[in-house]
């Protein structure tokens, strides 16, 4: 056994099943946690001092560019005539190998690329560092690498684009990092995906190991030994990706960027930090995986193009101007819950950036400009399900109010005594008339001082840290419980969440997407379950007590949210337990069900 698997083995041992001891202990290599992932602590590396130090500067920038670019953007979205996909063309519509190389790879040569520009846009909306695709799953390499399938050699566009970026980006003190698709690639036999070539989506072993070694590894040690230094590298859809596989690519990461921060896309657990589900959103703060002196965020990405995350000409050039307050209260949502947010742009087949997606995010740089000490640096909400976006600094809170109506604000469940409340985009900081009994605080924003998107309210309190009331769910009146989605933790963070209609989105596509209501118990006994949900009777979940589980089939006509009965569940206990609900029968990951919340009613 060589001394890396001891250390690894002991470590394991010793710190079995607890995430907070373990990750404190000092171990000199990758760390797998076994046991629950519940609460996105699926998993983690060690985190040294080279990687703390580029994870509180990520827990500080909060925001950064992503960036998906490659030959699909040459066909722009079609084939054939038709109106297929962004950068999942090639596999949407099953396109040939050597047709993609004609139409799409071969005729790639983006002569307008300027990385200088690419800097500015990211500068100008206020991102702190730049994701960019290395490789997709086309399997096309944007740079100079050994495989022959690059920007570089291939069309004989001479260029290599990501050492352009990463030289502008190092002048410029903008951080860079790689998105790399490790096992999806549709150009080799051995790579995951390709089944219109070659055979099947899966490979045979030796097929996958021989692609992952001479193509995957060798061109993240080509990314990670070439480019200066690199701030993270973004893996994604770890089909294939067995312990050893994931654990090499950590080691090669680590041996040539100590401190670049792995997202958890890289499979089976590894990784340091957690990546939501693409356009991922949650309705509650999570701080599962900060550790007791680490803040260590979780992160979600969503895009400014329509219909895919490449450029298309009918996705990519949209105004979308009426949605400049949503950009903004997209990033106050993510972080004020304690994310970091990636926010994609599509470049065109040329190297440019289309104006109206410069526009989108440049309109959240000019806010960041005036109300960026709400989202820098900031600390999630104190309460833990925040009625709007909330962030806090010490001794601070953040209101962030998307197109306030009226002149009154309301908060609730704020225990700390507020010495004064102001507009962070008023340079007079002018004290704001506020009423604050008991847990209710109520501001009054003058017109004057409506921020067009969204207007940030600072609170100064006398608290260094923002004192709430308990949010555990109360017994109501009549013995029920109420149990909306709005108040539940997500188990993982591969479940999305709709902020408009309250209800899960994506939910039940894994078994492990578990919904989890901590509640007070006064009074024990058996319950009625009343399920709100918008039915679809493909779908069981178990709902279960301490004392009791329940299998739920939903049902009902699917697209409207109706409450039914289900059945009955027995909590025999009082006291502060969680009522859980994990997918039995899973169902497709892009289903339409969505479930509003639970009720729980006595029966006598
Ligand atoms: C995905 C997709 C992909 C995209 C990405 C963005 O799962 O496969 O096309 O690059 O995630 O997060």
């Amino acid at each position: 056994m060589n001394l890396l698997n001891m250390k690894w083995i002991s470590a394991a041992a010793i710190l079995t099943g607890c995430f907070q001891v373990c990750a404190q202990e000092t171990v000199d290599s990758v760390v797998k946690i076994t046991g629950s992932d519940e609460f996105g602590s699926a998993g983690v590396s060690i985190y040294t001092p080279e990687i703390r130090e580029n994870m509180k500067q990520l827990y500080e920038d909060k925001f950064g560019l992503f960036v998906h670019w490659g030959p699909y953007a040459q066909l722009e979205g079609i084939w054939d005539g038709e109106e297929v996909s962004a950068e999942w063309i090639m596999k949407r519509a099953f396109i040939p190998v050597e047709d993609y190389e004609r139409e799409a790879s071969g005729k790639f040569k983006p002569t307008k690329f300027n990385a200088a520009d690419f800097v500015t846009i990211a500068e100008n909306a206020g991102m702190r560092f730049i994701v960019i695709t290395a490789k997709h799953h086309d399997g096309f390499a944007m740079y100079k690498s050994k495989h022959p399938y690059n920007l570089v050699d291939f069309a004989g566009y001479g260029r290599d684009v990501l050492k352009e970026l990463a030289e502008a980006c190092a002048d410029r003190k903008m951080k860079l990092g790689f998105y790399y698709s490790q096992s999806q690639d549709w150009h080799e036999e051995g790579g995951f995906g390709n089944h219109w070539d070659f055979e099947g989506n899966l490979k045979p072993q030796e097929k996958f190991d021989a692609y992952f070694e001479d193509k995957a590894v060798m061109q993240v040690k080509e990314l990670t030994r070439n480019y200066g230094d690199i701030f993270m590298v973004w893996f994604d859809t770890p089909v294939q990706m067995d312990d050893e596989k994931c654990r090499q690519m950590m080691d090669v990461v680590k041996e040539n960027q100590p401190g670049a921060l792995v997202n958890s896309r890289l499979g089976q657990g590894y990784g340091h930090f957690d990546v939501s589900m693409d356009n991922g959103k949650t309705p509650s703060v999570s701080k599962a995986t900060w550790l007791p002196d680490l803040k260590v965020p979780w992160q979600t990405h969503e895009s400014v193009t329509e219909r895919g995350w490449g450029y298309t000409s009918y996705g990519g050039e949209n105004d979308r101007s009426d949605e400049y307050a949503d950009f903004i209260y997209a990033l106050c949502r993510v972080v004020s819950n304690g994310g970091v947010y990636l926010l994609n742009v599509a470049p065109r087949p040329d190297g440019t950036i289309p104006e109206s997606q410069v526009n989108s995010i440049t309109a959240i740089g000019d806010w960041l400009k005036v109300n960026g000490e709400s989202i820098y640096g900031a600390d999630p909400s104190p309460l833990k399900f925040p009625p709007y976006a909330i962030t806090s600094k010490p001794g601070k809170v953040f209101l962030q109010l998307k197109e306030l109506e009226g002149n009154q604000v309301e908060l609730k469940g704020l225990l700390s005594k507020v010495k004064k409340a102001y507009c962070l985009a008023d340079p007079s900081q002018k004290a704001l008339m506020f009423n604050q009994k008991n847990e209710h605080l109520s501001v009054t924003v003058p017109d004057e001082l409506k921020q067009p998107h969204v207007t940030v309210i600072a609170l100064e309190l006398d608290d260094e840290i923002p004192q709430v009331v308990d949010e555990t769910i109360q017994q109501g009146e009549g013995g029920s419980f109420d149990l909306p989605v709005a108040h539940c933790e997500y188990a993982v963070r591969r479940i999305s969440y709709d902020y408009d209609a309250q209800t899960t989105r994506n939910w039940g596509g894994k078994t492990n997407q578990g919904l989890v209501w901590t509640v007070n118990v006064k009074t024990p006994g058996i319950f009625e379950v009343i399920s709100e949900d918008n039915g679809d009777n493909k779908l069981s979940y178990e709902l279960k007590t301490p004392s009791d589980m329940l299998v739920v089939y939903s049902k009902g006509t699917v697209g409207e949210i109706t409450e039914k009965s289900v059945g009955t569940i027995r909590i025999d206990q009082p006291g502060v337990i969680r009522i859980t609900a994990y997918p039995k029968d899973t169902i497709s990951w892009f289903n339409d069900f969505r479930l509003k919340g639970i009720k729980l009613v006595p029966v006598e």
